[in-house]
């Protein structure tokens, strides 16, 4: 059976259980702005179990089906193995307070064996187990067993395994039974049964929810009967080239087509990551990626007419132009360089263009210690202060995002909450001028602190790095962020979203010692920062006294 037929034979399959036919939704969710692509087919219908939108009215049925575009990063490493991709097709079934647990095995295990005419005997299933939160799922066990499973084809497993979503911050989400082939996870049944808020609570939902997805890409390759996915007709038509080039090159024609540009920002980052990688591969493997690029197109545009060839291609070359004008330099100074930790990591990107997976792919065991993690930590502190350069929200007035200078930024934050528990909430920021050697901050006070008053701060401030108090990041409105009684950023219109940085115990409720909104970069706790000692407090202007202060 070929993929068009897997495809075809599922929207079928559904449409006869009366299910809705419903279009791939955009690699880039339309209403979910917590999440940078989409990731799953129910992604698009968030709204309909929640009974925000009502599916009887938009598509004439409490079900529907799809084959939805995912592209996934979590699986970024495991990518080149036998059945790991960043961008694939997902099969789908979903019930909008329709069919629950019964019809939905029932139907998979039908498509499964009957109509993919794939042995019992290759498959085991797999449900959720229970915890202290959610039961145990034995309704799903019992279908299991109606349907002739023995008990050693059913397995428990928790929330890592048999527990699914939400995508994003929040979202409907719930315990899964999920369907192995051949030892390999082809299909997942959720079962919605809960909302999960951005506190990471579960409440249950009004109404129960269906969610499906099967990955055809997995689908076709214990169908086809092969060992990896690549072998399977999705990929054979394609030249024959190494596993991970293949998997990236078509996220970024499915990319690119879907909207997205080159960038160091967002969805646009991940794309240039790919492409990056990929055009660094070719100049070792001697492929002709145009070729395969529209190859790609060419196979897929009969089931996604919105693949574009020009736009790919066009943004391919310049993307292309502008690698290769840095990358033979940027190897070059990788050849220089000792071993590599994420710091001068991140430089050879910020000046050669050099990503991340480039770097590791040419670093060889220079990188070997170099990881993701420390690499977005770097990439995200950059971030964060080229934005508030931009933006000229932050008046914090940061030198560098070197360590001892963010220690300093936090330092300041600390201050500026001692101070106005010791002068008063009257004290405002007034400007600040931080370097990896000193702080210096300016203040609304009206006459010059006494030698106690002083004291009482640096010994608030110390107090406070000795509790070695979690500094925590939160986005939310302006508006909300001033009922949490958040300092700074007046300029701000009301509607923006905002970051806000919290030093404390309970960070979360309105007991927090500091609550700034700024843009950071800060220390992870108040224990990386030292001894705290203000050595000088002077005036500055009419109503503003200026203090400087250092950490030992
Ligand atoms: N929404 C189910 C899955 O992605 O597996």
């Amino acid at each position: 059976m070929t993929a068009n037929e897997l495809r075809k034979k599922y929207l079928d399959f559904f449409q006869s259980k009366g299910h809705t036919i419903i279009p791939s939704a955009s690699l880039i969710p339309e209403n979910d702005p917590t999440v940078l692509f989409t990731t799953a087919g129910m992604q698009q219908f968030k709204p309909y179990y929640t009974g925000e939108k009502d599916p009887i009215k938009n598509f004439g049925a409490r079900r529907a089906t799809s084959i939805q575009k995912c592209f996934r990063t979590s699986d970024i490493d495991s990518v080149g193995d036998e059945s790991h991709l960043t961008f694939f097709e997902m099969l789908g079934n979903f019930s909008f307070g329709d069919y629950f647990k019964e019809d939905a095995i029932k139907w998979a295990w039908e498509f499964i064996t009957k109509e993919m005419k794939i042995s019992p005997e290759r498959c085991f299933v797999s449900v959720f187990e229970g915890d202290p939160a959610v039961p145990e799922d034995k309704e799903s066990v019992e279908i299991w067993k109606d349907l002739g499973l023995t008990d050693d084809k059913i397995k428990k497993c928790g929330r890592k395994d048999n527990f699914w979503g939400p995508t994003g911050d929040e979202g409907p989400c719930g315990p899964t039974t999920e369907i192995y082939v051949d030892g390999i996870e082809v299909w997942n049944i959720v079962f919605n049964e809960y909302y999960c808020s951005a506190d990471k609570s579960l409440e249950p939902l009004e109404q129960k929810g269906v969610d499906t997805g099967m990955g055809l890409e997995r689908l076709a390759m214990v169908v086809q009967n092969k060992k990896t996915i690549f072998e399977t007709d999705l990929f054979t038509p394609l030249i024959e080239t190494n596993r991970i080039m293949l998997d990236h090159s078509r996220a970024i024609v499915f990319l690119i087509s879907d909207g997205v540009r080159p960038s160091n920002k967002e969805q646009g980052y991940i794309l240039r990551r790919l492409m990056r990688r990929v055009m660094a591969k070719k100049s070792v493997e001697s492929i002709n990626i145009e070729n395969l690029l529209k190859r790609i197109i060419e196979e897929y545009k009969k089931f996604y007419p919105e693949l574009n060839e020009e736009s790919v291609l066009s943004v391919f070359r310049e993307e292309n132009s502008k690698f290769q004008k840095a990358i033979r330099q940027g190897l070059r100074e990788l050849e220089k360089v000792g071993k590599l930790d994420a710091v001068s990591a991140f430089k050879l990107f910020e000046s050669y263009g050099l990503t991340f997976e480039v770097i590791k792919d040419f670093a060889g065991t220079k990188a070997a210690s170099l990881n993701q993690k420390d690499f977005d930590k770097e990439f995200k502190k950059h971030q964060e202060i080229s934005r508030a350069g931009s933006e000229q929200k932050f008046k914090g007035g940061l030198a560098d995002a070197s360590e001892r200078t963010i220690k300093y930024h936090t330092a300041a934050h600390l201050m500026l909450a001692a101070l106005r528990q010791a002068l008063g909430d009257g004290v405002a920021q007034k400007g600040a001028n931080i370097t990896a050697e000193r702080l210096r901050f300016d203040f609304s006070y009206p006459e010059k602190m006494t030698p106690e008053q002083i004291k009482q701060v640096e010994d608030l401030v110390n107090e406070k790095i000795k509790e070695n108090l979690p500094v925590k990041m939160e986005e939310m409105f302006l508006k909300e962020a001033k009922a949490l009684g958040a300092t700074g950023a007046f300029e701000s219109k009301y509607d923006e979203r905002v970051k806000v940085y919290s030093i404390g115990s309970s960070t979360s409720s309105a007991s927090a010692f500091s609550r700034e909104i700024c843009g950071g970069p800060h220390v992870n706790s108040t224990g990386e920062i030292g001894r705290f000692k203000i050595i000088k407090e002077e005036s500055s202007s009419a109503g503003v006294r200026r203090i400087k202060a250092i950490v030992e």
